[in-house]
């Protein structure tokens, strides 16, 4: 054995124990919840990524309420945590006004000052000018954009393939919808190359932040500054048409903040306004992607649900001309088929916690939680604990026929609270045009029957979901 190991180990098993006793010393008038922050720096963080990538992160946190109930302290992400758990827990991590949204430095580096990083009256405007902009009469609006992309992205992606690979399709639709509604951007080179700068900015995301050339990171910051280039254009090229009358607020996200700055609802510059265009898209294309991947890959084993979903559809179609696009009334109706996705979301939960750091020392249920430390609750916890949902791990979109039966804060893949996803709405209908167009046109078998998939952060199939083709119809007239 090498020398130097003994010492390693002596290291490794003191460090822990001397950090104990530091911190009790700085917090001994405080209550601090039960459990260990481990090793400096690292705690407990490669655990729960561990745990993640093989999406057994619910055992994980199963493991941690036995051992020291559902409080408990840890450290993750570079700072000492308080992993909270249960309804209760969501509900006071969601609503309370001194816990901030965590930054990371990879996530300040990538988009800049968006609405992650504010805080007081300024996050109050920027939220509201968000929920303004992401409200139901404004998705109204763009219903006939999604439909006109997932009608282009099918013709061109999925029609005359005998197998797919359905995630990496599925990011490339929502990632174009945002584009064309929130960018006011068509298909074309720009797009391209926009769409090529995000996946590095994605993959830089969770890299680790060392901005050294040719890392991830250092890839990703580049790619960040030719994004922000190419919505700075396109931001100015709306304030002239504005400025000679040719769009409204309606228009875009960029025309929508520009009118409201006009007006004095806000005062933000171009610059911030093109990082919360950033942060709209980053927060948009991966999550929405994620639902339509898993309700396909749910779909694919449940013909019953498929079927009923498919009768729900053709009742829609059955009274439109075929290259007739879809209404707010008609996404209205898919009552069941959103059921099905929300049984998704409930299982997959795109987004795996919150994560927030005290601005002042907190209490809760009597333990102490000091400035500057995490707060953590994990949404899969609730969602799959069989006090709130009868056999939460059997899929079920029936257990929301009465939804009023669900207790408050036990389903929350939106989150909750003020800072509740804003883009729900949005998500909801770009969704339902989705599976219109592809329930009624295609079945489909997954190519690997027992796939798994991995949290990286955000739920993956292990090879990205193939799945073999079978045309049924040609319900519209090709747009190509
Ligand atoms: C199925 C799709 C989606 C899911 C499951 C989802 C989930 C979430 C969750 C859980 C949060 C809150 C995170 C927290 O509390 O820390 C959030 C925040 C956010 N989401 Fe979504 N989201 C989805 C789609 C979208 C879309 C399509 C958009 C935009 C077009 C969007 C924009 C945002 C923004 C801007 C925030 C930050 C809000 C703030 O900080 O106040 N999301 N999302």
């Amino acid at each position: 054995m090498d020398s130097s190991m003994p010492f390693a180990l002596l290291l490794a098993l003191l460090i822990p124990i001397l950090l104990h006793f530091v911190i009790r010393r700085k917090y001994s008038s405080y209550n601090l919840p039960p459990g260990s922050l481990g090793f400096p720096v690292i705690g407990q963080s490669i655990s729960l990524l561990r745990a993640l990538r093989s999406n057994t992160d619910y055992q994980w946190y199963q493991d941690r309420i036995k051992k020291y109930g559902p409080v408990s302290k840890m450290s993750v992400f570079g700072s000492p945590t308080v992993l909270l758990t249960g309804p209760a827990a969501n509900r006071f991590v969601f609503s309370n006004q001194d816990l901030i949204i965590t930054e990371t430095k990879a996530a300040n580096a990538l988009i800049g000052q968006s609405i992650l990083t504010l805080s007081g009256e300024e996050l109050k405007q920027v939220r509201s000018a968000l929920q303004g902009y992401l409200r139901t009469e404004m998705v109204t609006k763009c219903i006939r954009k999604m439909d006109e992309e997932v009608r282009r992205h099918i013709d061109l992606n999925w029609v005359g393939q005998k197998t797919v690979t359905v995630a990496p399709l599925a990011k490339r639709l929502t990632f174009d919808i945002i584009c064309s509604v929130i960018f006011g951007q068509g298909a074309g080179p720009i797009r391209e190359a926009l769409a090529a700068d995000f996946k590095k900015m994605v993959q830089a995301m969770l890299s680790i932040p060392v901005n050294i050339p040719f890392t991830k990171f250092n890839k990703g910051l580049s790619a960040s500054r030719r994004v922000r280039k190419v919505l700075r254009q396109i931001a100015r090229d709306r304030e002239a048409a504005l400025q000679q009358g040719h769009s409204s607020s309606a228009d875009d996200f960029f025309t929508y903040m520009l009118v409201l700055r006009s007006e004095g609802t806000h005062s933000l510059t171009v610059e911030d306004i093109v990082d919360n265009a950033i942060l709209l898209l980053l927060a948009g294309y991966e999550t929405s992607s994620v639902l339509i991947t898993f309700l396909l890959r749910y779909l694919a084993n449940e013909p019953d649900i498929l079927g009923k979903i498919t009768e729900e559809q053709e009742e829609i179609a059955r009274y439109k001309g075929p290259d007739e696009p879809l209404t707010w009334d008609d996404v209205s109706r898919m009552k069941y088929t959103w059921k099905v996705a929300m049984e998704t979301l409930q299982t997959v939960p795109p987004i795996f916690g919150s994560l927030r750091t005290a601005i002042k020392d907190i209490e809760y249920q009597g333990y102490h939680i000091p400035k500057g430390w995490q707060v953590f609750t994990a949404i899969i916890i609730t969602h799959l604990d069989a006090n709130f949902f009868d056999d939460p791990n059997k899929f079920n979109p029936a257990r929301f026929h009465n939804q009023s039966s669900v207790p408050p804060y036990c389903f929350v893949p939106f989150g909750g609270g003020p800072r509740m996803c804003p883009g729900n709405e949005f998500a909801r209908t770009e969704t339902l045009v989705a599976m219109h167009y592809l329930v009624r046109q295609f079945r489909w078998k997954l190519c690997c029957k027992d796939e798994g998939y991995r949290k990286d952060p955000v739920p993956m199939p292990l090879l990205e979901l193939p799945i073999e083709l079978e045309t049924r119809s040609s319900p519209w007239i090709c747009l190509k």
